[in-house]
């Protein structure tokens, strides 16, 4: 793919770019097309020194559709489209582990951004792998196998439903609605299949077979997303931004860096349509 007003650099042939040439605060005529369709070819894109305020970070993000209003920790001062993911310091990050956000809902969030604030000296990495990637990588006897399937989501608790809920909405979720996806999606925007798996505490069973057997089989599919041709690594620096497609891809918070702080800001898009069936 080529772009005329933006540099797109790729970070490994199979997801994520640095996009250079480019002020997210005042996009020139043109780049928001661009930054949409690298977008849908990429993945996530970084972008490095955005020296940008939290209303120009929500203005940025309608570019990729209507932002919504946050629901993880709004700071006072800040936009309401504008959500805190802190970790103070000596407090320990409790997720860990590779998940798509909000797979528990009919309209899982499309799009997600996050803005580096404050880092610690090092680590706090965030890894992100394509379900695109992940879909392509498995062998013909398995795309026959899970072609037509569909998952059953479900809603659970995590160290942010604890910031941003009160004790009787967490106890509510043990009888929130469980949610049916298809384990193959289609992306309209490319044509692509993708690999819509979650970890088990979200992606909990297979509608079509015996839980022992669709225990093992999204187990091992959601083992598969993980390896390393599907995914590369963020390594933060202040100011740097992220833009992924949450409902193509895994994120993994690497939590390595008791006991410092960490604060990124975040801006979500609204859902308009469900995954959809391949
Ligand atoms: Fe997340």
């Amino acid at each position: 793919m080529t772009y005329a007003q933006i540099n797109v650099s790729p970070i490994t042939p199979g997801v994520g770019a640095e996009v250079s040439g480019v002020e997210l605060g005042s996009l020139r005529s043109g780049q928001a097309e661009e930054l949409s369709a690298a977008l849908v070819d990429r993945k996530a894109l970084v972008f490095r020194d955005q020296n940008i305020t939290t209303a120009q970070f929500a203005a940025f993000m309608q570019t990729f559709g209507e932002t919504v209003k946050e629901d993880l920790n709004p700071e006072e001062g800040n936009p309401p489209e504008v959500g805190t993911i802190h970790i103070r310091p000596k407090e320990r990050q409790r997720i860990n582990f590779w998940h798509m956000d909000h797979s528990f809902r009919e309209l899982p969030s499309p799009v997600l951004a996050l803005h580096a604030q404050m880092l610690p000296p090092c680590g706090g990495d965030t890894l992100f792998a394509s379900l695109e990637a992940a879909y392509d990588g498995l062998s013909d006897e398995m795309k026959s196998r899970i072609e037509g399937l569909h998952t059953l989501h479900k809603v659970t608790q995590t160290q942010n439903s604890k910031r941003r809920h009160t004790k009787e909405e967490i106890a509510a979720m043990a009888n929130a609605p469980t949610v049916r996806h298809p384990l193959v999606g289609l992306n309209p925007d490319n044509g692509r299949k993708f690999l819509f798996v979650n970890i088990p505490i979200y992606c909990r069973s297979i509608a079509e077979m015996r839980n022992d057997e669709g225990d093992a089989l999204l187990a091992s599919l959601y083992r598969h997303v993980q390896r390393p041709e599907f995914h590369f690594r963020l390594c933060w620096r202040p100011n740097t931004l992220i833009v992924w497609e949450n409902v193509h891809c895994l994120h993994y918070p690497v939590a390595d860096y008791y006991p410092h702080e960490r604060k990124l800001w975040r801006v979500v898009v609204k859902a308009t349509e469900r995954p959809v069936l391949a």
